[in-house]
Protein backbone atom coordinates (compact mmCIF):
# COMPACT_ATOMS: atom_id res chain seq x y z
CA UNK A 1 0.00 0.00 0.00
CA UNK A 2 0.91 3.79 -0.72
CA UNK A 3 1.55 5.54 2.60
CA UNK A 4 0.95 9.03 3.09
CA UNK A 5 4.28 10.86 3.87
CA UNK A 6 2.33 13.49 5.02
CA UNK A 7 0.95 11.71 7.40
CA UNK A 8 1.90 11.81 11.03
CA UNK A 9 4.04 9.29 12.77
CA UNK A 10 2.39 7.14 15.71
CA UNK A 11 4.09 6.49 18.89
CA UNK A 12 2.95 4.81 21.99
CA UNK A 13 4.09 3.57 25.48
CA UNK A 14 2.14 2.69 28.39
CA UNK A 15 2.60 5.73 30.00
CA UNK A 16 4.69 8.89 30.42
CA UNK A 17 8.11 6.80 29.46
CA UNK A 18 7.58 6.95 25.86
CA UNK A 19 7.62 11.07 25.85
CA UNK A 20 11.44 9.70 26.23
CA UNK A 21 11.68 8.64 22.64
CA UNK A 22 9.38 11.77 21.27
CA UNK A 23 11.65 14.44 22.68
CA UNK A 24 14.71 12.12 21.02
CA UNK A 25 12.14 12.20 17.31
CA UNK A 26 11.49 15.74 17.66
CA UNK A 27 15.25 16.87 17.18
CA UNK A 28 15.88 14.20 15.22
CA UNK A 29 12.75 15.13 12.89
CA UNK A 30 11.57 17.73 13.71
CA UNK A 31 9.39 18.68 10.92
CA UNK A 32 7.04 15.47 11.71
CA UNK A 33 4.05 15.24 12.83
CA UNK A 34 4.17 12.90 16.05
CA UNK A 35 0.66 11.39 17.52
CA UNK A 36 1.32 9.96 21.02
CA UNK A 37 -0.75 7.57 23.08
CA UNK A 38 0.10 6.86 26.72
CA UNK A 39 -2.10 4.24 27.73
CA UNK A 40 -2.26 5.72 31.29
CA UNK A 41 -5.21 3.56 32.07
CA UNK A 42 -3.41 0.19 32.33
CA UNK A 43 0.34 1.35 33.36
CA UNK A 44 1.94 -0.79 33.88
CA UNK A 45 2.73 -3.51 31.08
CA UNK A 46 6.25 -4.71 32.42
CA UNK A 47 4.31 -6.56 35.45
CA UNK A 48 1.74 -8.25 33.27
CA UNK A 49 2.30 -11.34 30.79
CA UNK A 50 2.75 -11.26 26.80
CA UNK A 51 -0.81 -12.33 25.76
CA UNK A 52 -1.83 -9.20 27.82
CA UNK A 53 0.64 -7.01 26.40
CA UNK A 54 -0.08 -8.24 23.33
CA UNK A 55 -3.44 -7.46 23.23
CA UNK A 56 -3.21 -3.84 25.35
CA UNK A 57 -0.34 -3.08 22.11
CA UNK A 58 -2.68 -3.94 19.48
CA UNK A 59 -5.47 -1.74 20.94
CA UNK A 60 -3.52 1.24 21.27
CA UNK A 61 -1.50 0.37 17.69
CA UNK A 62 -4.76 0.08 15.90
CA UNK A 63 -6.12 3.18 17.74
CA UNK A 64 -3.35 5.36 15.80
CA UNK A 65 -3.70 3.27 12.36
CA UNK A 66 -7.17 4.48 12.68
CA UNK A 67 -5.88 8.32 12.87
CA UNK A 68 -4.32 7.41 10.04
CA UNK A 69 -0.54 6.95 11.06
CA UNK A 70 2.32 6.15 8.06
CA UNK A 71 4.14 4.23 10.72
CA UNK A 72 4.51 3.45 14.10
CA UNK A 73 7.55 3.89 16.38
CA UNK A 74 6.49 1.13 19.56
CA UNK A 75 8.49 3.39 22.05
CA UNK A 76 8.10 0.80 25.00
CA UNK A 77 10.60 -1.87 25.56
CA UNK A 78 8.34 -4.22 26.93
CA UNK A 79 5.57 -4.17 23.93
CA UNK A 80 8.72 -4.64 21.40
CA UNK A 81 10.26 -7.35 23.54
CA UNK A 82 6.56 -9.18 23.09
CA UNK A 83 5.18 -8.22 20.35
CA UNK A 84 6.68 -6.94 17.23
CA UNK A 85 5.68 -8.89 14.97
CA UNK A 86 1.95 -9.49 16.04
CA UNK A 87 1.58 -5.76 15.25
CA UNK A 88 3.71 -6.06 11.80
CA UNK A 89 0.81 -8.66 10.64
CA UNK A 90 -2.22 -7.64 12.19
CA UNK A 91 -1.62 -3.70 10.80
CA UNK A 92 0.17 -4.37 7.60
CA UNK A 93 2.25 -0.98 8.55
CA UNK A 94 5.87 -0.38 9.31
CA UNK A 95 6.43 -0.93 13.28
CA UNK A 96 9.85 0.09 14.09
CA UNK A 97 10.66 -1.00 17.86
CA UNK A 98 13.28 -0.05 20.37
CA UNK A 99 14.76 -2.86 21.71
CA UNK A 100 18.00 -3.71 18.88
CA UNK A 101 19.11 0.08 18.44
CA UNK A 102 20.09 0.03 22.27
CA UNK A 103 21.40 -2.90 21.97
CA UNK A 104 23.31 -2.80 19.25
CA UNK A 105 24.70 0.77 20.94
CA UNK A 106 25.69 -1.63 24.13
CA UNK A 107 27.57 -4.21 22.02
CA UNK A 108 29.70 -1.32 20.04
CA UNK A 109 30.35 0.39 23.81
CA UNK A 110 31.36 -2.39 25.85
CA UNK A 111 35.27 -2.97 26.47
CA UNK A 112 34.91 -5.88 28.67
CA UNK A 113 32.29 -7.81 26.53
CA UNK A 114 30.05 -7.61 29.48
CA UNK A 115 26.66 -5.56 28.93
CA UNK A 116 24.17 -4.94 32.08
CA UNK A 117 20.29 -4.05 31.09
CA UNK A 118 17.55 -2.75 33.47
CA UNK A 119 14.30 -3.52 32.08
CA UNK A 120 10.86 -4.63 33.14
CA UNK A 121 10.34 -7.85 34.66
CA UNK A 122 8.71 -9.19 30.82
CA UNK A 123 11.29 -7.67 28.78
CA UNK A 124 13.64 -9.91 31.31
CA UNK A 125 12.01 -12.82 30.54
CA UNK A 126 11.50 -12.19 27.03
CA UNK A 127 14.94 -12.46 26.51
CA UNK A 128 14.72 -10.21 23.84
CA UNK A 129 17.94 -8.26 24.67
CA UNK A 130 20.35 -10.77 24.83
CA UNK A 131 19.00 -12.06 21.49
CA UNK A 132 19.36 -8.49 20.23
CA UNK A 133 22.68 -8.03 21.58
CA UNK A 134 24.37 -12.02 20.28
CA UNK A 135 22.56 -10.88 17.05
CA UNK A 136 25.48 -7.83 16.78
CA UNK A 137 28.38 -9.61 18.90
CA UNK A 138 28.06 -13.38 19.74
CA UNK A 139 31.26 -12.36 22.18
CA UNK A 140 29.42 -10.09 24.18
CA UNK A 141 27.60 -11.66 27.27
CA UNK A 142 24.25 -9.88 28.37
CA UNK A 143 23.14 -9.55 32.39
CA UNK A 144 19.67 -8.69 32.72
CA UNK A 145 17.92 -7.31 35.51
CA UNK A 146 13.97 -6.60 36.36
CA UNK A 147 14.16 -2.82 38.08
CA UNK A 148 10.03 -2.58 38.35
CA UNK A 149 10.03 -0.32 40.64
CA UNK A 150 11.59 2.92 38.51
CA UNK A 151 8.10 2.60 36.87
CA UNK A 152 5.61 3.87 39.31
CA UNK A 153 8.66 6.83 40.39
CA UNK A 154 9.01 7.98 37.25
CA UNK A 155 5.40 7.72 37.02
CA UNK A 156 5.10 9.87 40.39
CA UNK A 157 7.26 12.13 38.91
CA UNK A 158 9.60 10.96 42.14
CA UNK A 159 12.85 10.77 40.95
CA UNK A 160 15.43 12.23 43.45
CA UNK A 161 15.86 11.61 47.03
CA UNK A 162 16.44 8.05 48.98
CA UNK A 163 13.82 6.32 47.73
CA UNK A 164 14.78 6.47 44.11
CA UNK A 165 18.65 6.27 45.02
CA UNK A 166 18.35 2.83 47.57
CA UNK A 167 15.62 1.51 44.56
CA UNK A 168 18.54 2.41 41.85
CA UNK A 169 21.25 0.94 44.32
CA UNK A 170 19.40 -2.26 44.80
CA UNK A 171 18.85 -2.91 41.12
CA UNK A 172 22.44 -1.39 40.09
CA UNK A 173 24.26 -4.12 42.32
CA UNK A 174 23.64 -7.56 40.90
CA UNK A 175 24.87 -5.58 37.53
CA UNK A 176 28.24 -4.45 39.02
CA UNK A 177 29.25 -7.36 40.60
CA UNK A 178 28.84 -8.98 37.26
CA UNK A 179 31.48 -7.23 36.35
CA UNK A 180 29.86 -5.24 33.29
CA UNK A 181 30.97 -1.73 31.92
CA UNK A 182 27.90 -0.05 30.13
CA UNK A 183 24.26 -0.32 31.29
CA UNK A 184 21.25 0.13 29.12
CA UNK A 185 18.07 1.36 30.66
CA UNK A 186 15.91 -1.41 28.54
CA UNK A 187 13.41 0.69 29.79
CA UNK A 188 11.35 4.01 28.15
CA UNK A 189 10.60 5.08 31.26
CA UNK A 190 14.34 5.13 33.56
CA UNK A 191 16.03 8.20 31.57
CA UNK A 192 13.21 10.07 33.31
CA UNK A 193 15.43 8.62 36.45
CA UNK A 194 18.86 9.34 34.43
CA UNK A 195 20.70 11.77 36.85
CA UNK A 196 20.11 9.17 40.02
CA UNK A 197 20.69 5.84 37.83
CA UNK A 198 23.87 7.19 36.64
CA UNK A 199 25.16 8.98 40.08
CA UNK A 200 24.71 5.09 41.61
CA UNK A 201 25.91 3.26 38.76
CA UNK A 202 29.48 5.36 38.60
CA UNK A 203 29.44 4.91 42.43
CA UNK A 204 29.05 1.41 41.95
CA UNK A 205 30.17 0.24 38.55
CA UNK A 206 32.79 3.23 38.68
CA UNK A 207 33.32 6.06 36.91
CA UNK A 208 33.87 4.30 33.15
CA UNK A 209 30.41 3.04 32.88
CA UNK A 210 28.38 4.17 30.17
CA UNK A 211 24.77 4.31 30.21
CA UNK A 212 22.94 4.02 26.93
CA UNK A 213 19.33 5.67 26.55
CA UNK A 214 18.65 4.32 23.47
CA UNK A 215 15.94 6.87 22.77
CA UNK A 216 18.60 8.59 20.64
CA UNK A 217 19.28 6.12 18.51
CA UNK A 218 15.54 5.10 17.55
CA UNK A 219 14.99 8.08 16.78
CA UNK A 220 18.30 8.30 13.99
CA UNK A 221 17.21 4.68 12.98
CA UNK A 222 13.24 5.72 12.16
CA UNK A 223 14.50 8.88 10.28
CA UNK A 224 16.60 7.06 8.21
CA UNK A 225 13.89 4.30 7.70
CA UNK A 226 11.60 7.47 6.69
CA UNK A 227 14.64 9.18 4.27
CA UNK A 228 14.90 5.19 2.70
CA UNK A 229 11.07 4.78 1.62
CA UNK A 230 10.45 8.73 1.02
CA UNK A 231 8.41 9.00 3.79
CA UNK A 232 9.63 11.98 5.14
CA UNK A 233 6.78 15.00 5.51
CA UNK A 234 7.62 17.56 2.93
CA UNK A 235 6.63 21.01 4.53
CA UNK A 236 9.28 22.30 6.14
CA UNK A 237 7.19 24.29 9.08
CA UNK A 238 7.64 22.41 12.52
CA UNK A 239 6.00 19.58 13.11
CA UNK A 240 3.01 19.24 16.01
CA UNK A 241 2.77 16.66 18.58
CA UNK A 242 -0.40 15.81 19.52
CA UNK A 243 -1.22 13.55 22.80
CA UNK A 244 -3.59 10.76 23.74
CA UNK A 245 -4.06 9.35 27.02
CA UNK A 246 -6.62 6.70 28.49
CA UNK A 247 -6.70 8.14 31.72
CA UNK A 248 -5.78 11.27 34.24
CA UNK A 249 -4.85 13.92 31.23
CA UNK A 250 -4.31 16.80 33.64
CA UNK A 251 -1.60 14.74 35.45
CA UNK A 252 0.21 13.70 32.65
CA UNK A 253 -0.12 17.23 30.84
CA UNK A 254 2.22 18.39 33.54
CA UNK A 255 5.50 16.38 32.99
CA UNK A 256 4.44 16.27 29.37
CA UNK A 257 5.16 19.84 29.06
CA UNK A 258 8.21 19.73 31.67
CA UNK A 259 9.30 17.25 29.35
CA UNK A 260 8.71 18.08 25.84
CA UNK A 261 8.28 21.82 26.26
CA UNK A 262 5.82 24.37 26.30
CA UNK A 263 4.67 23.92 23.00
CA UNK A 264 3.00 21.38 23.57
CA UNK A 265 -1.09 21.40 23.77
CA UNK A 266 -2.87 19.41 26.49
CA UNK A 267 -3.67 15.71 25.81
CA UNK A 268 -6.93 14.48 25.03
CA UNK A 269 -8.63 11.71 27.04
CA UNK A 270 -9.58 8.66 24.85
CA UNK A 271 -11.05 4.74 25.36
CA UNK A 272 -9.69 2.21 23.50
N1 LIG B 1 8.06 2.11 29.28
C1 LIG B 1 7.78 0.75 29.03
C2 LIG B 1 8.99 -0.03 28.64
O1 LIG B 1 9.84 0.54 28.00
C3 LIG B 1 6.79 0.06 29.93
C4 LIG B 1 6.92 0.26 31.39
C5 LIG B 1 5.75 -0.39 32.08
O2 LIG B 1 4.63 -0.04 31.74
O3 LIG B 1 5.96 -1.27 32.93
O4 LIG B 1 9.11 -1.18 28.91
Amino acid sequence: MRRDANAPLGVFDSGLGGLTVVRALRAALPHEDIVYLGDTARVPYGTKGPGTVTRYALGCASHLVARGVKAIVVACNTVSAVAPERLRVELDLPVLGVIEPGARAAAEATRVFKVGVLATAGTIASGAYPRAVAACSTRVETIGQAAPLLVPLAEEGWTDGDVPRLAARRYLEPLARAGVDVIVLGCTHYPLLYAVLEREAKDLVGPHVTIIDSARAVAREVASFLADRSLLRSADSPGTIRLLVTDLPNAFDRTASRFLGSEVDGAEQIDL
